[in-house]
Protein backbone atom coordinates (compact mmCIF):
# COMPACT_ATOMS: atom_id res chain seq x y z
CA UNK A 1 0.00 0.00 0.00
CA UNK A 2 1.00 3.73 -0.70
CA UNK A 3 2.75 4.85 2.24
CA UNK A 4 0.18 8.51 3.00
CA UNK A 5 0.96 12.18 2.72
CA UNK A 6 1.32 13.20 6.42
CA UNK A 7 1.54 16.48 7.64
CA UNK A 8 3.37 16.98 11.22
CA UNK A 9 5.41 19.65 10.62
CA UNK A 10 5.94 22.69 8.43
CA UNK A 11 8.74 20.88 7.04
CA UNK A 12 6.33 18.23 5.52
CA UNK A 13 5.93 20.68 2.43
CA UNK A 14 8.20 21.79 0.01
CA UNK A 15 9.09 25.75 -0.22
CA UNK A 16 7.12 25.83 -3.51
CA UNK A 17 4.14 23.62 -2.15
CA UNK A 18 3.27 25.87 0.55
CA UNK A 19 3.05 28.77 -1.79
CA UNK A 20 0.92 26.93 -3.75
CA UNK A 21 -1.55 26.00 -0.51
CA UNK A 22 -1.72 29.66 -0.23
CA UNK A 23 -2.88 31.05 -3.31
CA UNK A 24 -4.93 28.17 -3.59
CA UNK A 25 -6.33 28.88 -0.07
CA UNK A 26 -7.05 32.47 -1.01
CA UNK A 27 -8.69 31.05 -3.93
CA UNK A 28 -10.60 28.66 -1.87
CA UNK A 29 -12.05 31.59 -0.27
CA UNK A 30 -13.19 33.70 -3.00
CA UNK A 31 -14.98 30.33 -4.35
CA UNK A 32 -16.89 30.40 -1.01
CA UNK A 33 -17.65 34.38 -0.53
CA UNK A 34 -18.97 34.11 -4.29
CA UNK A 35 -21.60 31.34 -2.88
CA UNK A 36 -19.85 28.64 -5.21
CA UNK A 37 -20.52 25.33 -4.37
CA UNK A 38 -16.71 22.85 -4.40
CA UNK A 39 -17.48 19.44 -2.72
CA UNK A 40 -14.73 17.57 -3.49
CA UNK A 41 -14.40 15.84 -0.55
CA UNK A 42 -18.29 13.95 -1.03
CA UNK A 43 -18.32 10.97 1.21
CA UNK A 44 -14.95 11.16 2.86
CA UNK A 45 -14.79 11.08 6.66
CA UNK A 46 -12.03 13.00 9.04
CA UNK A 47 -11.50 11.70 12.53
CA UNK A 48 -10.29 14.28 14.98
CA UNK A 49 -8.64 13.68 18.03
CA UNK A 50 -8.77 16.02 20.90
CA UNK A 51 -6.62 15.70 23.89
CA UNK A 52 -6.44 19.27 24.28
CA UNK A 53 -9.22 22.32 24.37
CA UNK A 54 -9.82 24.40 20.76
CA UNK A 55 -12.35 26.45 19.49
CA UNK A 56 -10.90 27.72 16.00
CA UNK A 57 -9.40 24.09 14.99
CA UNK A 58 -12.45 22.16 15.97
CA UNK A 59 -15.02 24.67 13.81
CA UNK A 60 -12.40 25.43 11.19
CA UNK A 61 -11.65 21.57 10.34
CA UNK A 62 -15.66 20.68 10.39
CA UNK A 63 -16.52 23.16 8.71
CA UNK A 64 -14.01 22.72 6.02
CA UNK A 65 -15.22 18.97 6.03
CA UNK A 66 -18.90 20.34 5.33
CA UNK A 67 -18.03 22.93 3.09
CA UNK A 68 -15.62 20.37 1.12
CA UNK A 69 -18.95 17.78 0.81
CA UNK A 70 -17.65 15.42 3.92
CA UNK A 71 -18.09 15.02 7.35
CA UNK A 72 -15.98 14.79 10.53
CA UNK A 73 -16.88 12.89 13.66
CA UNK A 74 -15.00 14.63 17.09
CA UNK A 75 -13.24 11.95 19.64
CA UNK A 76 -11.95 13.49 22.91
CA UNK A 77 -10.26 11.21 25.15
CA UNK A 78 -13.04 11.87 27.76
CA UNK A 79 -15.43 9.25 25.74
CA UNK A 80 -13.36 7.05 23.42
CA UNK A 81 -10.67 4.72 24.57
CA UNK A 82 -8.07 6.36 24.19
CA UNK A 83 -8.34 7.59 27.05
CA UNK A 84 -8.54 4.51 29.06
CA UNK A 85 -5.26 3.18 27.46
CA UNK A 86 -5.59 1.89 24.09
CA UNK A 87 -2.45 1.52 22.19
CA UNK A 88 -1.86 4.69 20.35
CA UNK A 89 -0.36 2.19 17.88
CA UNK A 90 -3.97 0.19 17.34
CA UNK A 91 -5.93 3.13 17.72
CA UNK A 92 -4.26 4.30 14.86
CA UNK A 93 -4.97 0.99 13.08
CA UNK A 94 -8.02 1.20 13.31
CA UNK A 95 -9.53 4.60 12.92
CA UNK A 96 -7.47 4.42 9.88
CA UNK A 97 -9.20 1.70 8.05
CA UNK A 98 -12.48 3.73 8.66
CA UNK A 99 -11.92 7.30 7.90
CA UNK A 100 -10.43 8.73 5.38
CA UNK A 101 -8.50 11.78 7.32
CA UNK A 102 -6.98 11.90 10.90
CA UNK A 103 -6.48 15.24 12.59
CA UNK A 104 -4.68 15.39 16.08
CA UNK A 105 -3.99 17.64 18.65
CA UNK A 106 -1.89 16.24 21.56
CA UNK A 107 0.78 17.16 24.40
CA UNK A 108 4.19 15.19 22.65
CA UNK A 109 5.21 15.47 19.44
CA UNK A 110 6.31 12.01 19.38
CA UNK A 111 2.74 10.64 20.35
CA UNK A 112 1.66 12.65 16.67
CA UNK A 113 4.62 10.60 14.94
CA UNK A 114 3.91 7.75 16.55
CA UNK A 115 0.01 7.20 15.35
CA UNK A 116 1.32 8.46 11.58
CA UNK A 117 3.50 5.71 11.25
CA UNK A 118 1.01 2.82 11.31
CA UNK A 119 -1.87 5.25 9.91
CA UNK A 120 -3.11 4.38 6.58
CA UNK A 121 -4.26 7.79 6.19
CA UNK A 122 -3.01 10.85 6.14
CA UNK A 123 -2.17 12.73 9.71
CA UNK A 124 -2.28 16.14 10.22
CA UNK A 125 -0.94 17.99 13.31
CA UNK A 126 -3.68 20.01 14.59
CA UNK A 127 -0.97 21.47 17.79
CA UNK A 128 1.08 19.61 19.75
CA UNK A 129 3.51 20.88 22.17
CA UNK A 130 6.55 21.26 19.48
CA UNK A 131 4.80 22.42 16.66
CA UNK A 132 1.04 24.49 15.71
CA UNK A 133 1.60 24.17 11.83
CA UNK A 134 -2.20 24.34 10.72
CA UNK A 135 -1.96 28.07 12.33
CA UNK A 136 1.37 29.12 10.59
CA UNK A 137 -1.02 28.37 7.28
CA UNK A 138 -3.43 30.74 8.27
CA UNK A 139 -0.71 33.30 9.06
CA UNK A 140 1.23 33.07 6.19
CA UNK A 141 -1.98 33.26 4.00
CA UNK A 142 -3.22 36.58 5.76
CA UNK A 143 0.00 38.54 5.34
CA UNK A 144 0.55 37.31 1.66
CA UNK A 145 -3.30 39.09 1.55
CA UNK A 146 -2.43 42.01 3.44
CA UNK A 147 0.90 43.33 2.34
CA UNK A 148 2.10 40.57 -0.54
CA UNK A 149 4.67 38.12 -0.69
CA UNK A 150 6.62 38.03 3.06
CA UNK A 151 10.02 37.06 1.35
CA UNK A 152 12.74 39.26 2.97
CA UNK A 153 10.26 40.90 5.22
CA UNK A 154 11.33 40.51 8.94
CA UNK A 155 9.34 39.18 11.79
CA UNK A 156 9.47 39.66 15.34
CA UNK A 157 8.32 36.80 17.67
CA UNK A 158 8.15 38.38 21.23
CA UNK A 159 7.66 36.19 23.88
CA UNK A 160 7.42 32.07 24.58
CA UNK A 161 10.25 30.31 22.10
CA UNK A 162 6.77 27.80 22.30
CA UNK A 163 5.35 25.02 19.67
CA UNK A 164 3.87 28.38 17.90
CA UNK A 165 7.66 29.65 17.67
CA UNK A 166 8.82 26.61 16.65
CA UNK A 167 6.58 26.79 13.58
CA UNK A 168 7.93 30.50 12.69
CA UNK A 169 10.89 29.02 12.39
CA UNK A 170 9.82 26.43 10.57
CA UNK A 171 8.04 28.93 7.55
CA UNK A 172 10.95 31.51 8.26
CA UNK A 173 13.14 28.93 6.48
CA UNK A 174 10.16 27.73 3.89
CA UNK A 175 9.53 31.06 3.04
CA UNK A 176 12.78 32.86 3.23
CA UNK A 177 12.01 35.93 6.27
CA UNK A 178 14.27 37.21 8.96
CA UNK A 179 12.76 36.07 12.25
CA UNK A 180 13.89 37.85 15.51
CA UNK A 181 12.97 36.35 18.34
CA UNK A 182 12.69 38.43 21.71
CA UNK A 183 11.78 36.14 24.18
CA UNK A 184 13.52 35.61 28.53
CA UNK A 185 16.63 33.83 29.44
CA UNK A 186 15.43 29.84 29.98
CA UNK A 187 12.06 30.32 27.80
CA UNK A 188 13.93 30.10 24.17
CA UNK A 189 13.03 27.56 21.43
CA UNK A 190 14.44 24.13 21.17
CA UNK A 191 18.26 24.71 19.80
CA UNK A 192 17.64 21.39 16.94
CA UNK A 193 15.03 23.34 15.64
CA UNK A 194 16.77 27.16 15.59
CA UNK A 195 19.68 25.31 14.03
CA UNK A 196 17.33 24.47 11.21
CA UNK A 197 16.40 28.17 10.21
CA UNK A 198 20.06 29.49 10.32
CA UNK A 199 21.19 32.70 9.49
CA UNK A 200 17.23 34.35 9.07
CA UNK A 201 17.05 33.50 12.52
CA UNK A 202 18.25 35.90 15.69
CA UNK A 203 17.57 35.23 19.34
CA UNK A 204 17.58 38.44 21.39
CA UNK A 205 16.43 39.24 24.77
CA UNK A 206 14.36 43.10 24.12
CA UNK A 207 11.52 43.20 22.85
CA UNK A 208 12.48 46.64 21.30
CA UNK A 209 15.18 45.20 19.23
CA UNK A 210 13.05 42.63 18.04
CA UNK A 211 10.44 44.59 16.97
CA UNK A 212 12.23 47.65 15.33
CA UNK A 213 11.84 48.38 11.68
CA UNK A 214 9.79 44.80 11.61
CA UNK A 215 7.03 44.26 8.91
CA UNK A 216 4.99 41.92 11.22
CA UNK A 217 5.36 41.37 15.31
CA UNK A 218 3.35 38.14 16.66
CA UNK A 219 2.89 36.79 19.98
CA UNK A 220 1.28 34.17 21.88
CA UNK A 221 0.29 32.89 25.66
CA UNK A 222 2.96 33.01 28.08
CA UNK A 223 1.81 29.86 29.32
CA UNK A 224 0.29 27.08 26.76
CA UNK A 225 -2.19 24.43 27.21
CA UNK A 226 -0.35 21.60 29.29
CA UNK A 227 1.38 24.58 31.61
CA UNK A 228 -1.31 26.09 33.77
CA UNK A 229 0.31 25.10 37.22
CA UNK A 230 3.58 27.57 35.86
CA UNK A 231 1.26 30.23 35.00
CA UNK A 232 2.56 32.51 37.77
CA UNK A 233 6.15 32.00 37.76
CA UNK A 234 5.71 32.81 33.87
CA UNK A 235 4.18 35.82 34.49
CA UNK A 236 6.99 37.21 36.26
CA UNK A 237 9.45 35.96 33.87
CA UNK A 238 7.59 37.54 31.08
CA UNK A 239 6.28 40.72 32.72
CA UNK A 240 8.60 42.88 30.02
CA UNK A 241 7.42 41.24 27.03
CA UNK A 242 3.83 42.71 26.36
CA UNK A 243 3.54 43.76 22.86
CA UNK A 244 2.20 47.22 24.14
CA UNK A 245 1.65 50.21 21.56
CA UNK A 246 5.47 51.24 22.44
CA UNK A 247 6.68 47.86 20.96
CA UNK A 248 4.03 48.39 17.75
CA UNK A 249 5.53 51.95 17.46
CA UNK A 250 9.35 50.70 16.88
CA UNK A 251 8.38 48.08 13.58
CA UNK A 252 7.44 49.78 10.49
CA UNK A 253 4.00 52.29 10.17
CA UNK A 254 2.49 49.61 8.32
CA UNK A 255 3.97 46.64 10.66
CA UNK A 256 1.01 43.68 11.35
CA UNK A 257 0.02 42.28 14.23
CA UNK A 258 -0.56 38.70 14.54
CA UNK A 259 -1.68 36.47 17.24
CA UNK A 260 -2.93 32.32 17.07
CA UNK A 261 -5.27 33.65 19.67
CA UNK A 262 -7.49 32.86 22.70
CA UNK A 263 -5.46 35.97 24.12
CA UNK A 264 -5.04 37.56 27.07
CA UNK A 265 -5.63 41.80 26.94
CA UNK A 266 -3.54 43.14 29.42
CA UNK A 267 -0.23 40.18 29.33
CA UNK A 268 1.13 39.26 26.71
CA UNK A 269 -0.85 41.55 24.35
CA UNK A 270 -2.27 45.43 25.55
CA UNK A 271 -5.43 45.73 24.33
CA UNK A 272 -5.00 48.69 22.45
CA UNK A 273 -2.78 46.78 20.42
CA UNK A 274 -4.84 43.62 19.41
CA UNK A 275 -8.28 45.81 19.23
CA UNK A 276 -6.22 48.63 17.28
CA UNK A 277 -5.53 49.18 13.82
CA UNK A 278 -2.41 47.15 12.96
CA UNK A 279 -4.44 44.22 14.32
CA UNK A 280 -5.38 41.56 11.65
CA UNK A 281 -6.24 38.75 14.22
CA UNK A 282 -9.71 37.98 12.99
CA UNK A 283 -9.13 37.86 9.31
CA UNK A 284 -5.86 35.56 11.13
CA UNK A 285 -8.49 33.27 12.61
CA UNK A 286 -10.96 33.29 9.69
CA UNK A 287 -8.07 32.32 7.37
CA UNK A 288 -7.54 28.54 9.54
CA UNK A 289 -10.66 27.75 7.75
CA UNK A 290 -9.62 28.25 4.12
CA UNK A 291 -6.33 27.66 4.28
CA UNK A 292 -6.90 24.10 6.10
CA UNK A 293 -9.14 23.55 3.28
CA UNK A 294 -6.60 23.87 0.87
CA UNK A 295 -4.58 22.01 2.88
CA UNK A 296 -7.55 19.02 2.79
CA UNK A 297 -7.25 19.15 -1.15
CA UNK A 298 -3.35 18.80 -0.87
CA UNK A 299 -2.98 15.89 1.30
CA UNK A 300 -6.53 14.19 -0.33
CA UNK A 301 -6.64 14.96 -3.95
CA UNK A 302 -3.76 16.32 -5.17
N1 LIG B 1 -5.33 29.14 17.46
C1 LIG B 1 -5.88 27.98 17.81
O1 LIG B 1 -5.39 26.89 17.51
O2 LIG B 1 -7.08 28.09 18.49
P1 LIG B 1 -7.87 26.93 19.22
O3 LIG B 1 -7.06 26.48 20.39
O4 LIG B 1 -9.17 27.58 19.63
O5 LIG B 1 -8.10 25.79 18.26
N1 LIG C 1 0.94 28.00 22.41
C1 LIG C 1 -0.48 27.82 22.59
C2 LIG C 1 -1.21 27.92 21.28
C3 LIG C 1 -2.71 27.80 21.39
C4 LIG C 1 -3.41 27.81 20.06
C5 LIG C 1 -0.74 26.49 23.27
O1 LIG C 1 -0.07 25.50 22.92
O2 LIG C 1 -1.58 26.43 24.17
Amino acid sequence: MRKPRHFLSLNDLSPEELQRLLGRAIELKAMLRRGERYEPLQGRVMGMIFEKSSTRTRVSFETGMVQFGGHAIFLSPRDTQLGRGEPIEDSARVLSRMVDVIMIRTFEHEKIQQFADHSRVPVINALTDRYHPCQLLADMQTYLEQRGAIQGRTVAWIGDGNNMCHSYINAARLLDFRLRIACPAGFEPEDAILAEGGERITLLRDPLQAAENADLVVTDVWASMGQEEEQSRRAEAFAAYQVTESVMATAKPDALFMHCLPAHRGEEVAAAVIDGPQSVVWEEAENRLHSQKALLELLLID
